[in-house]
């Protein structure tokens, strides 16, 4: 009878075939001898196809699938990652059997190093964009205390009986402006002020550098109305329905007039043309700056029937702060869940709780966020090494902080006011991380992450001094 797996019979230019796909391939007979082996395969154990036909498949795979299929009689499909040396790879085996009889089985596998590293890449950005993505929610946003009073009044600016108004968001980099604009916006769609599918249109107003420009893309052209300048739909008119939100509007200056002639008339002409177009807009207006100060007194009359100021981090309570402190770390969490469907858990010393909550962020909630977020990233375990786990307990510690959190401090220009002396608490802390067996740059970087101005000269001086005394 002849032997359908004796491959010595088989025409060359299936050899050929096999050995061209990206699969490894093995063939073994009933007792596990292979018959055949593809070049991907060999490549995995660095030999050749010609030196391991007719060798137990274990010498050169020694936990292969194969044994299993051969002892099971059964197939086994993708289930588990297979590791050779550095190698990863997914392995499906099956049964070969003439007739009732097994007579050998085939594995095909598949390399899937190439796969993992780029599945980690989009799980990362995943990662990223999850946890920096506009909040979309009023109310599941932080508030307490006076935020709590601006935020009832961001609904009111759209969700009034008197029907919606435009208004005016101030504040410095990072408080919450652009995300308070969005919040207005997913609320008016919320409530049916505005459709569905209303606009939303953002424009930066400092972006332009010539005024020409910014009032064509802010209020359209017509061919013609420059040189080489076409027929264009401005900001204003894609924003029909819905809301255009005028980022750092302070730089507007040169076109306040044009602004106010469309809020009070409810049309815009586009630059060269005559037509006048009816536009059904609400403005938010948002400015780093006291636009009071800033706009022409009827402009800001119209805008800022509801003026909303964001607090910088600094005037915000320690509860507040608290809070958002929790609202970021379970924010991180929920993308660690939902990239990679682990319960994370994440906790903080109480040093690196404080040493964060007491830091200075001149970039306020913004940049609290990413230090929080760059504070777990250092401290989270590496993909790899969690492999099957579904509940992981991590815990931050004062090392995993950024360093420049410290380097923040001394932007304030207050620095000589909180210079301090080694006394006190602070001496207790010091002695204690000197029984530790720290060093005074570690010592003052500790000190200096808790709020305590003491450069490592000082610790230096003060070790000095401690033994001398003893001496
Ligand atoms: N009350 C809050 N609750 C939750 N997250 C907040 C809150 N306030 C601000 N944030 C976070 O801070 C981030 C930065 O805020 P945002 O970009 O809106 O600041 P901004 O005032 O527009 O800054 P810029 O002037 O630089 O444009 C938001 O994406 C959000 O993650
Ligand atoms: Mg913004």
């Amino acid at each position: 009878m002849l032997n359908i797996l004796d491959f010595s019979k088989l025409p060359p230019v299936y050899t050929e075939i096999l050995n061209k796909v990206n699969d490894g391939i093995n063939i073994v007979d009933e007792k596990g001898i292979l018959l055949f082996s593809n070049k991907v395969s060999a490549e995995y154990c660095n030999s050749r196809p010609e030196d391991m036909i007719g060798q137990p498949i274990e010498n050169y795979y020694p936990n292969a699938v194969l044994l299993y299929v051969l002892r099971k009689h059964v197939p086994v499909f993708n289930g588990r990652i297979h590791y050779v040396g550095a190698k990863k790879y997914m392995c499906s085996s099956f049964p070969i059997f003439d007739g009732s009889k097994l007579i050998g089985a085939f594995s095909i596998f598949r390399d899937i190093q190439e796969i993992e590293e780029l599945n980690r890449r989009v799980k990362y950005l995943e990662m990223q964009v999850n946890l920096t993505k506009p909040e979309v929610d009023i109310d599941s946003v932080v508030k307490s205390g006076a935020l709590e009073a601006i935020f009832k009044k961001a609904k009111k600016t759209v969700g009034s009986l008197g029907g919606p108004r435009h208004s005016i968001i101030t504040g410095e980099s990072g408080t919450g402006k652009t995300m308070l604009a969005n919040l207005i916006y997913n609320y008016a769609k919320k409530i049916g002020v505005i459709a569905k599918n209303a606009p939303f249109i953002e424009v930066n107003c400092a972006q332009f550098t010539n005024p020409d420009i910014a009032a064509m893309e802010i209020f359209g052209s017509e061919e013609g109305a420059y040189t080489g300048s076409k027929t264009k739909k401005g900001l204003f008119e894609q924003a029909h329905g819905g809301i255009l939100f005028l980022d750092e509007a302070h730089a507007l200056e040169n076109h306040q007039t044009l602004l106010l002639k469309a809020i009070e008339s409810g049309k815009i002409r586009r630059i060269g043309g005559t037509k006048e177009i009816s536009i059904n807009v609400i403005i938010i207006a948002a400015s780093t700056r006291n636009l009071k100060e800033v706009l022409l007194p009827e402009l800001y009359q119209r805008l800022g029937q509801y003026e909303m100021y964001l607090p910088s981090l600094r005037e915000r309570s320690r509860e507040e702060k608290e809070m958002l402190f929790s609202y970021f770390v379970k924010k991180y969490e929920k993308a660690v869940k939902k990239a990679h469907n682990i319960n994370y858990h994440v906790n903080f010393t109480p040093q690196a709780k404080l040493a964060l909550l007491n830091a200075e962020y001149p970039r306020n909630i913004r940049q609290f966020r990413d230090v929080i977020n760059c504070s777990i990233d250092s401290s989270s375990p590496l993909l790899e090494d969690v492999h099957g786990q579904t509940d992981i307990i991590n815990t931050v510690t004062i090392n995993d902080i950024p360093f420049d959190i410290a380097d923040i401090k001394s932007d304030i220009p207050n620095k000589k006011s909180q210079e301090e002396k080694i006394t006190g608490t602070v001496k207790e802390m010091v002695d204690k991380m000197l029984d530790e067996n720290k060093g005074p740059r570690k010592i003052s970087k500790e000190l200096m992450a808790l709020g305590y101005n003491i450069e490592y000269y000082k610790v230096a001086y003060y070790i000095k001094n401690m033994k001398k005394k003893k001496a």
